[in-house]
């Protein structure tokens, strides 16, 4: 599919799909929005609730890795322990990678060696880094059979007009089973119609504010 860069509201790029009609990330701040949702949303509001220091993440949709850099910049800020798993079916080219540019809109220039390592990293394997160990998987979510259990899920698909099917009921309990108890599964979408489907599978719903542009966001919870 052919990709276009656009320059999103908080001047960090992204990708828009024509196709689909829709972006990798906000246009109203890539960088902001991964932040907001997914680092405080989801990282730090799980470092608040736990007394732990160690913790496994899994990623639906690495995309530009984004969410990987943060994560690991996070993880060194906070002392953390943290295994980072990333699916993604349709990775990017590394050249698509360079030509976006996204190391110039990311915080803490010291790490960025690091999001060059995670793009030159193979599939299917795995990058540790001080105490943040990181393995990509070139797999479709809905056909991934991965027996682990992670404490924070963050779900980054194309949004519900582009791939509706990533946020059927199917979908969203694979989830939950990929869940610890007490584990959280975080999103920037916050449409009713998955909201009512994480509520029946059995999740605690969190309605929160949501990043700049966006009224509000998800957070679910599996009860222990
Ligand atoms: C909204 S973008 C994610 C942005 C990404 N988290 C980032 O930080 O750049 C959605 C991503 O999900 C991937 N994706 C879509 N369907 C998928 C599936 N069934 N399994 C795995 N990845 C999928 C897309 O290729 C795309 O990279």
């Amino acid at each position: 599919m052919q990709k276009k860069i656009i320059i999103t509201g908080d001047g960090s790029p992204s990708l828009y799909i024509s196709e689909l009609n829709e972006t990798y990330h906000s246009k109203h701040g890539a960088v902001t929005e991964s932040d907001y949702v997914y680092i405080k949303g989801g990282l730090g509001h799980w470092l608040g609730q736990n007394n732990q220091k160690k913790l496994k993440v899994f990623e639906m949709g690495m995309g530009t890795g984004l969410n990987v850099y943060l994560s690991y910049v996070f993880s060194i800020n906070h002392r953390i322990s943290c295994e980072y798993f990333s699916i993604e079916k349709y990775p990017l080219q590394l050249k698509e990678i360079r030509s976006l540019n996204m190391k110039v809109s990311l915080p803490s220039g010291e790490h960025h060696h690091f999001f060059d390592q995670l793009h030159q990293l193979e599939w299917n394997q795995m990058l540790s880094q001080s105490d943040f160990s990181f393995i990509k998987i070139k797999e479709d979510f809905l056909n991934m059979a991965l027996v682990q259990s992670f404490d924070v899920l963050f779900y980054d698909a194309f949004g519900y007009h582009a791939q509706s099917e990533m946020w059927q009921e199917k979908a969203l309990q694979k989830c939950y089973d990929l869940l610890n108890p007490g584990g959280i599964w975080v999103s920037y979408c916050a449409k009713g119609a998955v909201r009512r489907s994480l509520e029946k599978i059995g999740f605690v719903l969190e309605r929160l504010d949501g990043p700049p542009g966006k009224r509000e966001m998800l957070r679910a919870v599996k009860e222990v």
